[in-house]
């Protein structure tokens, strides 16, 4: 998965999102440096810093789904966070340098569960022999040779029977780990963090086994795997592998960015907090290193995409020292009626196959004829040129408005087949985007 060519990642983007090739081509290649640079020799590799990209498009047109789909296609460290979350340090919020936090807690468990994979057998084994210890009746100290060969006769049966899955519905005790100690999600400042951390450590150190609690072999297989790779897995080594892959391939994605840009326009509200969060962004997206769990950490190498509609705001609304940090600017398209229609039907989830999969659950069959869409996309794009652009999500609106009755009644309509057409489509919505004002109000 690291080494996708920007090609492979292009066509997997295709997939959920239409139209936006620049953006898409952008993002890709930006991600193939960073494998490319891992394959230069270290004197250069350091000197490679990676170009940030920033996404500008109006409201609905895909940056956010961009994002989301590559979180589920990446395997190195990603995040994605809304820069309207943020305050400056001293503010009451999360502070700017937790994102660095985030995303160590994130390669953390990124490491773990590659780490678990690896080592699948020794976690099984630990499992499964903790498991069966607790079934037999223990073998007393100084048992006589035949006793012990007797004994592990009886465990090996109890292996065969666990591997099929006859234990599952016995019962055994079992500790339950104690509650996590991971603050890193918990929006607290990191001195708080820090101090909660010391104080949960001081208290499991004195009751570090947690409750015991009675539950089937099926669910103490889960409880047990937590602690299993525990046990197995070395900590430290987890942690700077961990470390290791945020530096050198960890990825921020930051939404909404305009939203903390001050419009040139707007004196009357001049939000100081805005410029703040700005100016703590500048050291992170430029290279500093940020105190996390898992130690220091030097945010050189990691990528940030930056997003945002810049409806109220422009690029040049930003503090000219972040405007600079990102290079490389894309602009995404507006939707066009075609596109809306590709959106409509293309998407491997897209809006219509999910309506069909909801109706299916009421065994109704929805069908829809192709020039329904058709309309359906021609009435989005309209509203969208009456009121305001709201991009695909007008697809939402209107979709709803359309299934409103049947959705309503589905259950009444077992069996059947609902096929919607042009004529239908026209009559529930024509009047309303005729009219500019309750385009407005309805859509
Ligand atoms: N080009 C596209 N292809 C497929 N689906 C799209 C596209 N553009 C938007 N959508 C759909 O429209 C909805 C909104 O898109 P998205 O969240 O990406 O908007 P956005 O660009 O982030 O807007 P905002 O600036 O308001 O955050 C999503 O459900 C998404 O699936
Ligand atoms: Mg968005």
């Amino acid at each position: 998965m690291e080494n996708l060519t920007p090609k492979e990642i292009v066509s997997y983007l295709d997939q959920y999102v239409i139209g936006q090739d620049d953006a898409k081509r952008t993002i890709a290649v930006a991600l193939r440096n960073r494998y490319r640079r891992m394959q230069l020799p270290p004197e250069i590799q350091d000197d490679v810093i990676p170009k940030n990209i920033l996404m500008i498009g109006s409201t609905g047109v895909g940056k956010t789904e961009i994002a989301r789909r590559l979180a589920n296609m990446m395997s190195v460290p990603f995040i994605k966070i809304e820069a309207s979350k943020y305050t400056e340090v001293g503010f009451v919020g999360r502070d700017v340098e937790s994102m660095i936090r985030d995303l160590a807690a994130v390669s953390l468990k990124l490491v773990r569960e590659s780490e678990n994979e690896k080592n699948a057998e020794k976690i099984e084994a630990y499992i499964e022999n903790k498991i069966i210890e607790k079934l037999l009746p223990p073998l007393p100290a100084g048992a006589s040779e035949q006793k012990k060969i007797d004994y592990e006769a009886s465990f090996a049966r109890m292996q065969a029977k666990f591997e099929k899955g006859d234990l599952d519905h016995l019962k055994i005790k079992v500790e339950m780990p104690l509650p996590g100690l991971d603050f890193e999600g918990s929006g607290l400042p990191p001195q708080m963090a820090n101090v909660q951390e010391s104080i949960s450590k001081v208290l499991g150190g004195l009751n570090k086994k947690g409750k015991e609690k009675e539950v089937t072999v099926k669910e103490a297989k889960r409880i047990l795997a937590e602690e299993a790779s525990a046990e197995l897995l070395d900590d430290e080594q987890l942690k700077e592998l961990a470390i290791e892959k945020v530096e050198k391939g960890g990825i921020i994605f930051l939404d909404e960015i305009d939203k903390i840009a001050v419009a040139s326009n707007s004196q009357s509200r001049q939000d100081p907090s805005k410029e703040g969060v700005q100016r703590d962004l500048l050291p992170i997206v430029e290279g500093s290193t940020v105190h996390t769990k898992l130690g220091m950490i030097n945010t050189d190498h990691i990528l940030f995409i930056a997003a945002g509609a810049f409806h109220l705001s422009k690029p040049s609304d930003l503090i000219p020292e972040l405007q600079g940090r990102f290079p490389l600017r894309v602009e995404l398209d507006s939707l066009t009626e075609e596109v809306l229609y590709r959106i409509l039907t293309e998407p491997k989830n897209s809006l219509v196959k999910q309506y069909e999969a909801l109706m299916q659950v009421e065994e109704l069959k929805l069908v829809f004829e192709e020039e329904s869409l058709k309309e359906v996309a021609h009435l989005s794009s309209l509203a969208n040129e009456k009121a305001e652009d709201i991009g695909a999500r007008r697809l939402h609106t209107v979709m709803e408005k359309i299934l409103e009755e049947i959705s309503f009644s589905a259950d009444e309509h077992k069996g059947e087949s609902y096929i919607i057409t042009r004529e239908m489509v026209k009559e529930k919505l024509g009047k309303v985007v005729e009219d500019e004002d309750t385009t407005r109000y309805i859509l």
